[in-house]
């Protein structure tokens, strides 16, 4: 591999090149994308890009649903999930912060909520779930965290659904993909999901700004008997404008452009199945980068994230002077999330990284390991 100083130019740059997890570094013909001049929102113009896009959506999703893309963030659709599926009561599986949100999102919108905690770190497992329904049930729905970005840990929502199907086949099951999604597959149809979300800033590699949820059939029907679904997340007034390939408020017309930019690159010219390869590949080679200088890793083993990593910070490395010893050289990771700063650095993979990239970044922070030895 190249050990040559700054083959790419970054520490010449006022821009750090991002090795956080969201947002990620986003190509600048996705950037640009957002600069054609702007047009109205009831046209055909915008009906075709949204049609284009929704096809797009549905193909990452591996779906044959509709995917609700939204201009907002994706907690958004995590509250959307909540106000659209849920009667009464939801089991919310804790893992760390963002599965923790999600039940504090349920309780704003006054459900009735059962925690179901785990220690950081770990993931959540099917039989913890099909436990869970037996002691808790009846549920309207689940929540789950497919990828805790908080601690690096992915859990096996596959085999999760199979066990709610099993256990309790009337309980919606809703994930939140935000930071998996466009990284590793996500079999929407074939696990029989019913919400998952992702936000564009990720894996995807778009600005910021819309979230993507591929919707079952069961939700929409759900959602007739529930009341308090509000007006913008509502799923049956997203679906009626869906029809018509447009959307109830303005559309977020700059961002979507970006993203069937970034859609069409991941379709047709990096290919769907080496997407996965390649995020799969940096995984790799970050984990043993891990081992092999003697750090740890904060996720339970066989439940590591495909996208990004939490290293235990087991040489006690001054994580504010690492970020700026890179920072002098174009680049930035992220220090661990909350109460894990410190304890934990991360590093992300995920993206448009090339394999060329995360060893560069790798062999530098080598390097000041080295000069801080
Ligand atoms: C797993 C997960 N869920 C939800 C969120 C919140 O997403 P957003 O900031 O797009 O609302 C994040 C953000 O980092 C996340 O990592």
């Amino acid at each position: 591999m190249s050990t040559t100083r700054d083959p790419f130019g970054w520490s010449k740059r006022a821009h750090p090149r991002l090795f956080i997890p969201g947002p990620t570094e986003v190509r600048p013909d996705v950037l640009e994308a957002q600069a054609e001049l702007m047009i109205g929102h009831r046209t055909p113009e915008l009906e075709a890009l949204f049609a284009r896009v929704q096809a797009q959506a549905r193909q990452l999703f591996f779906t044959n649903s509709r995917v609700y893309i939204t201009a907002s963030s994706g907690m958004g659709l995590q509250e959307a999930a909540i106000r659209n599926g849920v009667r009464e009561r939801v089991i919310c599986f804790v893992n760390g912060a963002f599965s923790q949100r999600w039940a504090d999102v349920a309780e704003g919108c006054g459900k009735q909520v059962v925690r179901v905690e785990v220690e950081w770190g770990q993931p959540i497992t099917p039989d913890l779930v099909a436990e869970a329904l037996r002691e808790h049930g009846p549920a309207d729905a689940i929540t789950v965290v497919h990828n805790e970005t908080s601690t690096g840990v992915i859990s096996p929502v596959d085999r999760i659904a199979a066990a709610v199907h099993d256990v309790s086949p009337d309980t919606l099951i809703f994930v939140d993909a935000v930071s998996s999604f466009a990284g590793t597959p996500i079999y929407f149809d074939e696990w029989g999901l019913d919400v998952c979300l992702t936000s564009s800033q990720k894996a995807l590699a778009c600005p910021p700004g819309l979230a993507l949820g591929a919707v079952s059939d069961r939700v929409l029907e759900r959602a007739k008997s529930v009341s308090g679904r509000g007006w913008y997340f509502d799923f049956l007034l997203l679906e009626k404008y869906l029809q018509r390939n447009t959307t109830p408020a303005t559309p977020a017309i700059s961002l979507l452009r970006a993203l069937h930019t970034q859609l069409t690159y991941i379709l047709e010219v990096e290919g769907i199945e080496a997407r996965f390869a390649r995020h799969r590949r940096l995984a790799e080679m970050t984990w043993a980068w891990v081992q092999s200088r003697g750090f740890d890793f904060f996720a339970a083993e066989d439940y590591r994230s495909p996208t990004v990593t939490a290293v235990t910070n087991t040489r006690n490395v001054d994580v504010n002077a690492l970020n700026a010893f890179l920072k002098a050289r174009g680049m930035v990771i992220s220090n661990g999330y909350g109460p894990l700063k410190g304890r934990t650095f991360r590093i992300a993979h995920m993206g448009d990284t090339t394999v060329e990239e995360m060893q560069y970044l790798l062999d530098t922070i080598d390097e000041f390991l080295g000069a801080s030895k």
